[in-house]
């Protein structure tokens, strides 16, 4: 009885290791968030080009159409923009997504200054290859082609990994990407 247990309890302790190991990179499997926060998908210089010949604004610039065009920022704008963003009958983005530089990664690539830049690009994230596809034929991100992804995400980049459902109401989308002009500097 007493090896029993001796022996019952070693298998024990290995299943709880195995269990936990595989728990932890479950995460990766799934959404390919990168546990360790080095991987570079695209050096600096290399972002830059992709978008040179592209004309942007700066979508962050105080001066700028998209910031003018902003709602002003009451109590009550700010929940709605907030809830659209971070909750459940919104577009529950926050449960994935940060937007700040130094948020720590979630199981999602970082949206951090995401208005201007080319799709694929943030750090720490591996992306499915439908979105790098993205990045190489020139989708950048603007307020526009963010309301599109929105909407119908699985139809506007077939196979990528971003598997939520299209949000419908076109003022629920208008919300999120108020949220992300204001919040994602
Ligand atoms: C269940 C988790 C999850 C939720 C919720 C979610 N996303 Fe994502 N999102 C992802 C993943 C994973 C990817 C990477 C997809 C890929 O590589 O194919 C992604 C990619 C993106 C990208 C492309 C980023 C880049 O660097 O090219 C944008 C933009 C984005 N999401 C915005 C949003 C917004 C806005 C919301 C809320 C409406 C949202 N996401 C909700 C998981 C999520």
């Amino acid at each position: 009885m007493k090896k029993y247990l001796k022996t019952a309890k070693k298998r024990h302790w290995l299943l709880i290791i195995i269990l936990l190991s595989t728990s932890f990179y479950l995460p990766f499997l799934i959404f390919g968030a990168y546990p360790f926060a080095t991987k570079i998908n695209l050096p600096e210089d290399a972002i830059k080009e992709l978008t040179s010949d592209k004309y942007l604004p700066n979508y962050y610039e105080s001066t700028s159409s998209y910031q003018g065009a902003l709602p002003e920022l009451t109590e009550e704008q700010k929940l709605l923009e907030e809830n659209a963003f971070k909750n459940w009958d919104g577009g529950k983005c926050r449960f994935c997504h940060t937007v700040k530089s130094d948020d720590r990664d979630r199981m999602a690539p970082n949206l951090n200054k995401i208005f201007g830049k080319p799709a694929g690009v943030s750090k720490n994230f591996t992306y499915s290859k439908a979105l790098i596809q993205q990045r190489e034929s020139g989708l950048i991100w603007t307020p526009e082609t963010m309301d599109g992804f929105i909407s119908n995400p699985q139809g506007y980049i077939p196979g990528n990994r971003m598997r939520v459902e299209g949000i419908e109401d076109a003022e629920t989308r208008q919300l999120i990407i108020n949220h992300l002009l204001r919040e994602s500097k």
